[in-house]
């Protein structure tokens, strides 16, 4: 039997399997208010398995932090209350379930902000699209942070991490991928700061570690995770030397005795080389680098996730697409059952449709 299905320890979790759902945002909590709704009870509860991690969908720690309407948040008591039914519901089905905590940064609307212009590390154009009561749109142009305001970000993190305990969750993931605020003040092409926080690789990996700090004086280390993007594109980022950034950032999170790190592997662009020539930063890289258990998530199948966790190249794969698609897909994966197609259409908001109406394999069976 492969790795894959076979338990290993993350920090404070024991987990029975090693196939892990990747944070996905479906844009379905109560509106106004952005307070996790019944609908998502019911995803996650069909999504959870015995000993299994669950990591909850990107979830502002505040209104400023918000990026797409229908996300759930974190900021207050209503939220923490809709979040227990989540969390009480996958731990009914013996789940384990962390919540991954979340700052779009420049990527917003002042429509979803208070009216407030996006916080950015600096000031710099981006025509990305965010979603909006008007559907998809451009992103409002973003305000470059005073330094002072970086300390009140770090503190709605520790704030967001409080909140995360009170609702019952397992641990939580700091989201620091895919072009949001973390990944911003990392990467050198969001980041063009003269402060503390700008300029050389350690100063640009200055807010991380302030927010992971501040996050573990919360949970303690062995129940956080920190997730990095090291080769994506998404939100118009880049680097010019993704190796050292993310070389060093992986180093740095060593202090912290993380649960583990979870990267997205540039797997989803195939073997897509940079700009420089070079391959892309990988989990293989960071595995040298990084002490504790790593995740890797980005394009993975069956095949290819029992290979990477025999390679040791990571412990733990998630599945992002997939487990939208398969509610039952840990399941699957150990009877090499076929997987249901995903519908892209219904991936951001709507209704149960393309949301809690994906089949588990042995009802098809019973339909056939
Ligand atoms: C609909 C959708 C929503 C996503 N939302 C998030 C999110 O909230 N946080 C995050 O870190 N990544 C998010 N991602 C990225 C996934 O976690 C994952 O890295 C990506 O889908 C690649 O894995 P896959 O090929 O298994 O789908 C999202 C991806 C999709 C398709």
């Amino acid at each position: 039997m492969s790795k894959l299905y076979q338990p290993i320890q993350i920090g404070a979790v024991r987990l029975d399997h090693r196939i892990v759902q990747a944070p996905l945002t479906r844009l379905r909590s109560e509106q106004p208010g952005d307070v996790p709704s019944a609908m998502m009870v019911k995803y996650y509860a069909q999504r959870a398995s015995k000993g299994g991690l669950q990591i909850a969908e990107a979830t502002p720690v505040s209104v400023q932090g918000r990026g797409y309407l229908g996300a759930p948040g974190i900021y207050n008591d209503a939220q923490v209350e809709g979040w227990r039914k989540v969390v009480d519901a996958v731990h009914a089905k013996g789940g384990i379930i962390f919540l991954q905590l979340w700052h779009v940064g420049r990527q917003s609307h002042v429509s979803l902000t208070g009216g407030a212009a996006p916080l950015a590390p600096s000031a710099i154009p981006v025509q990305d699209l965010v979603y909006t009561r008007d559907g998809w749109v451009k992103t409002s142009p973003s305000r470059a942070l005073e330094t002072v305001e970086i300390k009140e970000i770090v503190e709605q993190f520790r704030q967001g991490a409080i909140r995360a305990k009170a609702a019952g969750f397992d641990g939580v993931e700091i989201h620091g991928a895919n072009g949001y605020l973390i990944d911003q003040f990392l990467q050198d092409g969001s980041n063009k700061r003269t402060d503390i926080y700008g300029g050389s690789i350690e100063n640009r990996t200055l807010f991380l570690l302030e927010v992971t700090e501040a996050v573990t004086s919360v949970w303690g280390g062995e129940r956080v995770g920190v997730r990095l993007g090291p080769s994506g594109t998404f939100g118009s980022m880049s680097d010019s030397n993704p190796d050292a950034l993310f070389g060093h950032a992986a180093a740095q999170l060593n202090r912290f005795g993380l649960a583990y790190l979870h990267l997205i592997e540039p797997r989803i662009d195939g073997s897509k080389l940079r700009a420089d020539g070079l391959p892309p930063v990988a989990a293989h890289q960071l595995r040298r680098v990084f002490k504790g258990p790593i995740i890797a998530a980005g394009g993975f199948e069956r095949d290819s996730a029992e290979a990477m966790v025999e390679s040791g190249d990571a412990d733990l794969v998630a599945f992002g697409r997939h487990f939208a698609a398969n509610p039952d897909l840990v399941e699957r994966l150990r009877r090499n059952l076929t997987l249901s197609p995903h519908d892209r259409d219904t991936f951001y908001g709507g209704d149960e449709r393309g949301y809690t109406d994906y089949p588990c394999h042995d009802d098809l069976a019973e339909v056939a």
